[in-house]
């Protein structure tokens, strides 16, 4: 029986999924929920957007069990650590993704920071405090030397201040538990050792047991040119990322994933799903910055325009706990660099609405394809509907002609007011 598929999100990353998932044999419909423009425009792949709200987790497995969903795909971290994946297993429905017990690797820093020293899984030293008087006071006792204050929950991204001196880092914690710039994420805080090196993404694909590593990749969180500016969702990514030598893989699996993967199954919140390392190569070594429990978005495009196999053999294996039975993993040989178009104002406020031109224009550009991520359509038509809004992804025989061809496709496509970064993919070429 050809499966029916729900892919709960709207972003990019969920384009790129839902358009990877569309060409599997195995798929009789691909729902998603609530998708965007992009998604409603793979008029060739068997792909619908429903209107439900990714935060709904009522609603999702309402529609989950009228239309016989065989397996749902999660793409944000806030629905996984809502515990959509429980939700849905009560109603016998199966995900890809963490339950909300396991999504706290991401959902909660602190849990996150415990299971690395626990596991031996090199990493940053940290503190938590539970209040501001507390973290000042560990601030103060101490050198003045460069910190990173991070809020311990989620803060879509924004709720780490990374600080060159003490001063900065008692305004930060000022931010984080006296103003409670980020709510209830900052009610818990941490204060860490700011690392030095150049930063790059492992995603793994877990069933909680084995463990499938994805290409390495290569984010720009930055907004601006040279990595200035204040810190977004992610200007741009590109895959293979050569700061990742074989070398470093292999410590990344052994030292990295394999503890990880084994300590959350030992504090009985075994991991299944995309486990999604955030790491700094610094000249001792690598070390973990975070974890994310999902694709990354951007990394999640050039990654999905890579992949030759069929995803919903992946994904299902997983979800399923039969990973060691699947197939390695074929992927294209050439590399491939996203580069995000943003709207005027983002990270900051911006305004929504603007007609996008020259898609057609871009989709004839070879090896290249635009992931729609904050559009929607108004009288059939694209417009803009959020910060970050297209991911324009390509493939090319070297970095510097997947660049090519991304920015060849990029400029094509006007709106009022768009932008991006003009140097994404540029941090390889360093070393290539
Ligand atoms: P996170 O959400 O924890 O990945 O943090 C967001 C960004 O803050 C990272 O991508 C890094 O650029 C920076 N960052 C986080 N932790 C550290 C650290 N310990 N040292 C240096 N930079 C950091
Ligand atoms: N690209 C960073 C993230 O997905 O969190």
């Amino acid at each position: 029986m050809r499966m029916k598929i729900l892919v709960v999100g709207g972003g990019g990353r969920e384009h790129a999924l839902a358009w990877k998932i569309g060409q599997s044999p195995r798929v009789d419909r691909v729902f998603v929920a609530p998708g965007n423009a992009g998604t409603a425009l793979e008029t060739d792949l068997p792909i619908e957007n429903v209107e439900i709200a990714d935060h709904d987790l009522a609603g999702l497995v309402q529609f989950a069990k009228r239309n016989e969903i065989h397996l749902a795909v999660i793409g944000p971290e806030a629905p996984l650590a809502a515990g959509i994946v429980d939700a849905l297993g009560a109603e016998g429905i199966r995900s890809f993704g963490p339950s909300g017990q396991a999504a706290a690797l991401e959902a909660s820093k602190i849990f996150c920071k415990n299971l690395l020293r626990h596991a031996d899984v090199p990493s940053a030293d940290f503190r938590a405090f539970s209040d501001a008087a507390s973290a000042v006071q560990h601030l103060q006792a101490r050198d003045d030397v460069p910190v990173v204050v991070k809020a311990d929950g989620l803060a879509a991204g924004k709720g780490v201040i990374v600080c060159d001196n003490r001063e900065q880092a008692l305004e930060a914690v000022e931010r984080i538990a006296g103003a409670k710039e980020f709510g209830e994420a900052g009610s818990q805080l941490i204060i860490e050792e700011r690392l030095v090196g150049e930063e790059a993404s492992v995603l793994a694909i877990t069933d909680g047991q084995t463990i499938v590593t994805l290409p390495a990749a290569q984010d720009h969180k930055p907004a601006h040119d040279g990595d200035c500016g204040p810190n977004t969702g992610g200007m741009g990514a590109y895959s293979p990322a050569p700061v990742v030598t074989p070398e470093i893989m292999r410590s990344v699996e052994e030292r990295v994933l394999v503890p990880t993967v084994h300590h959350m199954k030992r504090s009985r919140r075994p991991f299944r799903g995309v486990l999604y390392a955030g790491l700094m190569i610094t000249p001792q070594g690598v070390k973990v910055l975070e974890y994310n429990v999902r694709f990354g978005d951007p990394e999640c495009q050039p990654l999905m325009l890579r992949l030759q196999s069929d995803l919903v053999d992946l994904l299902e294996a997983a979800a399923a706990g039969r990973l060691a039975e699947a197939p390695s993993l074929e992927w294209d040989s050439r590399p491939a660099v996203c580069v995000v178009m943003a709207s005027a104002g983002y990270p900051g406020s911006y305004t929504k609405g603007h007609a996008l031109r020259g898609l057609d224009a871009a989709a004839e550009v070879a090896d290249a394809k635009v992931f729609h991520a904050g559009t929607q359509l108004r009288d059939g038509q694209p417009v803009t509907s959020g910060g970050r809004v297209l991911g324009v992804t390509a493939l090319g025989e070297s970095i510097a002609t997947a660049k090519l061809q991304a920015y060849t496709a990029v400029k094509c496509i006007r709106w009022d007011g768009a932008w991006c970064r003009k140097d994404i993919s540029d941090k390889a070429f360093s070393r290539t």
